[in-house]
């Protein structure tokens, strides 16, 4: 059976983590493929809220095995906290597999990614801080710790205290900071974490090619974005992985002839957090309002959200980046009382019009946008599920950004709640 990867194609927090659970209940494996406990992932089942960091989002069905592959970076304190939340809301974590080649999170890296940060000062990329940039650069730097050395005590001991020689002569010369203590580690991930994770480690590569090979459905589940992958994104204001989806290939293990469906997960409006351009941002009060009515606040991290109007441009890039077989639209109940909504349909920079992603960021940083203004529809949505039920501006919305983007929606959300959405394709 082929896969189906879900992306998200903006700069995060499109709602992944809902439609993820929303696919996944015709699922049978679900692999988070890259990222760490930067991504927050939400789901809300009967007004009841889960908030993800590493658990891919499929973990509420009880048919499903959620796996988090070799792409992922792992914080161990934080999985162990995130599968006791969920345990005590009494969803069973026992069948999470974890791969043995995952990179661990050590203290070092949060530490070193707090203090690049403040050195960077107004540069500053605006981490989540949760140490993914300096994991993954230990990672192809080939010095870094994985899942699997947990199973050794001696080898973790012996591959922690040769990093840490070189860690704390930085932390300490570089950014005048105290030397972190290779006991204390290893007490914490060796006594209190080891106990909890070893069983959960296994071979997840052979776990999703003997699902695929015995017909069962697997989902690749992203985190971050598009605009956000190291690659692709707006560099450096981007995470340290690869979310687009050939990043699920590498960081789950599988070819790309085993994947024939890539859903584009994308806000009706634009959001982003922390440094770098956003052409479409709004710093007046529609921004202000594009926050209050859509919440956007971070997940895990509080902060406040950027927002700004729908830009087609970008998501035009993000469809041949990952091969987009379809989009879910979400969050369009947020625009429910706006007299108009705008989308950017190009970018205008030194006189020239642009309806590609220019390829030169210093032009992507001075575009203005070209807006084409539609009707807004005033009508409450958020209990519209079908998509007769549409009015018809909000139907006339989402055909424009069909149009323009080029790939068609299938889904649409209109609420946070697992059962706020409706099929659109016809
Ligand atoms: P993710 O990181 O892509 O999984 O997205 P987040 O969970 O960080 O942020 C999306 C937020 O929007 C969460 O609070 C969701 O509960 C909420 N959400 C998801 N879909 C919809 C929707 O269609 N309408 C509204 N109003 N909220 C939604
Ligand atoms: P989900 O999966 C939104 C952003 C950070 C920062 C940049 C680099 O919930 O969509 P990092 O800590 O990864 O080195 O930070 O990436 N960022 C996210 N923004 N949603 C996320 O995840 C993000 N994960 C990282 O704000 O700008
Ligand atoms: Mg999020």
């Amino acid at each position: 059976m082929p896969a189906t990867v879900v992306v998200g194609t903006q700069w995060g927090d499109e709602g992944k983590g809902k439609f993820t659970d929303l696919v996944a209940k015709e699922m049978h494996l679900v692999v988070r493929y890259q990222g760490g406990h930067n991504a927050g992932h939400t789901i809300v089942v009967d007004g009841e809220s889960f908030a993800l960091q590493l658990v891919p989002s499929g973990v509420l069905y009880d048919h499903i095995t959620p796996v988090i592959g070799n792409g992922v970076v792992v914080d161990p304190r934080v999985l162990i906290a995130e599968m006791d939340m969920l345990e005590r809301k009494g969803i069973d974590t026992s069948r999470l597999r974890i791969s043995g080649n995952a990179h661990l999170i050590l203290p070092y890296h949060q530490e070193i990614d707090k203090v690049t940060e403040r050195y960077l000062g107004r540069n500053k990329i605006g981490t989540t801080k949760r140490g993914i940039g300096p994991t993954y650069a230990d990672k192809a730097s080939r010095v870094g710790l994985r899942v699997q050395d947990l199973q050794d005590p001696k080898i973790f001991r012996q591959k922690l205290e040769a990093a840490l020689r070189e860690k704390n002569a930085v932390l300490a010369k570089v950014y005048n900071q105290l030397p972190l203590d290779a006991e204390e580690i290893c007490a914490e991930y060796l006594d209190v974490c080891r106990p909890r994770i070893e069983p959960l480690i296994g071979d997840t590569v052979g776990l999703v090619h003997e699902a695929l090979e015995a017909g069962q459905h697997v989902l690749l589940e992203g985190a971050q974005a598009t605009f956000l992958d190291l690659d692709h994104g707006t560099y450096p204001f981007v995470t340290s992985s690869n979310p687009v989806a050939g990043g699920a290939c590498t960081g789950a293990g599988v070819g790309p002839r085993h994947i024939d469906r890539v859903i584009g997960i994308t806000k009706a409006y634009t959001t982003r957090v922390g440094s770098g351009p956003f052409p479409t941002e709004l710093l007046d009060e529609v921004g202000d309002l594009l926050i209050d009515r859509g919440h956007e606040f971070g997940t895990n991290t509080g902060r406040r959200r950027r927002t700004g109007w729908f830009d087609a441009v970008m998501l035009r890039h993000a469809a041949r980046l990952n091969s987009l077989s379809e989009l879910a639209l979400t969050k369009l109940d947020v625009l429910d009382t706006f007299e108009t909504v705008k989308v950017c349909v190009a970018y205008e920079a030194d006189g020239e019009i642009h309806t590609q992603l220019p390829y030169h960021q210093s032009v992507l940083h001075k575009a203005t946008p070209v807006y084409e203004e539609l009707p807004g529809w005033g009508v409450d949505l958020s209990g519209v599920t079908e998509r007769r039920a549409l009015p018809a501006a909000a139907r006339d919305y989402v055909a424009f950004l069909e149009e323009q983007v080029g790939v068609p929606v299938n889904l649409i959300g209109v609420g946070p709640g697992r059962d706020q959405f409706l099929h659109f394709a016809a």
